[in-house]
């Protein structure tokens, strides 16, 4: 499974970056509106950091000026990933698009039914956003499970981009059912790692290892 990061923090997409293990980044209007920055300028400095996707989304809600800005946003660098919601007018842009070679992740997804139509439109990546799924006292990895199924039975491309992650367990999970990818903020990346018995562990190693050069 890919591990994205879902951030347009430049300094931490360097920082998680030079771990190795960072495939590819995804943004989104609140993302970028967080760091203050120019969308552009941003998604164009995340491109050469990362050379993996990189998605960035549309604001406009109409297919005709959907297409010009992704069409746009596709000329800023090779790995660029057009996000476009899940509505009428982002289910027609996201088959001119795709038809025209630019790829596209269709984001705000909260159905199986909705990662159907997405599918269908040639989305390269479809996003179900599990903890929103969740805090509406639903089954955020059930959607992904039935996602996964169903794209499995009519061999669908598309991969299944598991957002709005809220726990290093969910990242587990979502490899388990295998989806394709999951994009994991910041906090979590660190949790990803972490364990208190790890920390134990090695604290116990070196203190004796320290013990032991005394004799
Ligand atoms: O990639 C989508 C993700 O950023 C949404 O996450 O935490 O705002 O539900 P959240």
């Amino acid at each position: 499974m890919k591990l994205f990061l879902d951030t347009a923090n430049l300094e931490d997409i360097k920082k998680y970056a030079s771990w190795g293990l960072v495939d590819g980044v995804t943004t989104n209007p609140s993302l970028i509106a967080k760091e203050g920055v120019n969308f552009e300028k941003r998604v164009k400095e995340i491109t050469k950091v990362i050379k993996g996707p990189v998605s960035a989304e549309v604001i406009s809600n109409d297919a005709k000026e959907m297409i010009r800005e992704g069409k746009k946003f596709a000329k800023w660098a090779k790995n660029i990933y057009v996000k476009c919601p899940m509505t009428p007018e982002g289910l027609i842009a996201t088959q001119k698009l795709s038809k025209a070679g630019i790829r596209v992740n269709m984001t705000l997804i909260f159905s199986a039914a909705q990662a159907l139509l997405a599918a269908k439109a040639g989305a390269a990546f479809v996003s179900p956003f599990i903890g929103r799924v969740d805090d509406m006292g639903q089954d955020g990895m059930e959607l992904i499970e039935e996602i996964v199924q169903m794209y499995a039975n009519y061999n669908f491309k598309t991969e299944v981009l598991v957002a709005s992650i809220r726990s290093p367990r969910q990242v587990a999970e979502a490899a388990m059912i295998g989806a394709d990818i999951c994009t994991v903020p910041t906090a979590i990346y660190d949790k990803l790692v972490k364990h208190p018995l790890t920390d134990n562990g090695l604290d116990k190693f070196l203190a004796d290892w320290k013990k032991s050069k005394k004799k």
